[in-house]
């Protein structure tokens, strides 16, 4: 039997924000199952701030050709199977993309495990906590954050999924955590995962000065999500050994020209270190950081929240969204293939 597959293609390269013609809504048939091969079901996909800058340059990886699947990890179920490492009905996740339907080797798809995916750990963590963007926030304070105990951390975007997950790591840590969000119900959201202090971007003019208030003897960790003036502020804020570790830079992806930072003078003076991460680097350990996260969420010290907008005609407006900050946690598009 073949299929039929919903897909969308990157059209024209965005200027500025991703608008909704740079996307193409394609429809085909899909080949019949070769032995070796399985058919998934695609249920839910990933709209990620990341993916922005890949439409219009190479970043870590090659910049997406116009008329290519835009690119995006999924979690799904296998609906038939010629593949003997794969049953009909499993949970499996990986690089899907914006698809309803996906014909594959099985190269690159991970079955969820059900001992994993249990109870609270819903399989839509796959690609959210225990995914790219909760890999980030575990990797990036835990490995290049070098936290201690009774140190200070400044998370920005922090009702994000990365953001929202390394507050809290940090609060697990014993960390003292500030967060910045865009809006007072993003804020209450961040208040009600325990963050110490939380600064409401748009309502605070300067967030230098709301740093300082928040933590008049500097701070010891800043996990950028968004780069831009932030960064600056951030950096008049370090205490002595400060690590600034640079894990997105959202405020920059739709620019022609990077604001760049200004403050470098105090890597000197403050002995600042500042660090990217890329998560992949890290695949090795995935396993380790998702079991140890899964029972965090288990025992009810980690938590995150979902928006998931339905209809696969809908993703190129829930990608757009993000950067007008018009979700609270983990964006994702549920699709239904017909
Ligand atoms: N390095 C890596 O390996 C890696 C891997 C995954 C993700 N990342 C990066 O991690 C960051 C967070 O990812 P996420 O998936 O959790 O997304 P996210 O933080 O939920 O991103 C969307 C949010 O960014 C904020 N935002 C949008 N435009 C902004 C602007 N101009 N200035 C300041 N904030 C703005 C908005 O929140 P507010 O309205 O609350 O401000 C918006 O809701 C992203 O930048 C992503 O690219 C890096």
């Amino acid at each position: 039997m073949s299929y039929t597959r919903r897909r969308f293609v990157l059209a024209a390269r965005p200027q500025g924000v991703p608008q909704p013609a740079d996307f193409r809504l394609e429809e085909d048939q899909l080949p019949d199952l070769q032995d070796g091969e399985i058919l998934i079901d695609n249920a839910f996909v990933s709209v990620d701030p990341g993916m922005r800058s890949r439409l219009s340059a190479a970043s870590y990886a090659p910049v997406l050709g116009l008329g290519e699947t835009v690119e995006s990890a999924g979690v799904g179920r296998v609906r038939e199977s010629r593949n003997p490492k794969f049953s009909p009905g499993q949970w499996v996740s990986g690089g899907f993309g914006w698809t309803d339907r996906v014909l594959s080797t099985g190269k690159g798809v991970l079955r969820l495990d059900p001992a994993l995916y249990d109870g609270p750990v819903k399989p839509t963590a796959a690609i959210g906590i225990l995914g790219i963007p909760g890999l980030t926030a575990y990797f990036g304070l835990i490995d290049l954050g070098s936290p201690k105990e009774g140190e200070i951390l400044y998370v920005s975007s922090a009702a994000g999924t990365v953001g929202a997950t390394a507050g809290q790591i940090g609060k697990i840590l014993g960390l003292t955590v500030i967060g910045s969000a865009g809006g007072a119900e993003k804020c209450a959201y961040v208040k009600s995962l325990g963050f110490d202090h939380v600064i409401d971007r748009h309502q605070t003019p300067d967030l230098t000065a709301a740093l300082r208030a928040a933590a008049p003897r500097g701070m010891d960790i800043y996990l950028d999500n968004v780069g831009g003036p932030a960064v600056d502020s951030a950096i008049a804020n370090m205490r002595p050994k400060g690590r600034i570790v640079i894990s997105g830079q959202i405020s920059e992806y739709n620019r022609p020209e990077p604001v760049g930072i200004r403050n470098t003078l105090a890597f000197i003076t403050h002995r600042l270190r500042m660090e990217g991460l890329v998560v992949f680097d890290y695949g090795a350990q995935f396993g380790e950081a998702q079991a140890k996260m899964a029972g965090w969420i288990r025992d009810g010290r980690l938590s995150f929240r979902e928006d998931i907008v339905t209809g696969i005609e809908n993703l190129p407006g829930a990608f757009a969204g993000l950067f007008s900050g018009d979700a609270i946690g983990r964006k994702l598009v549920a699709v239904s293939p017909a």
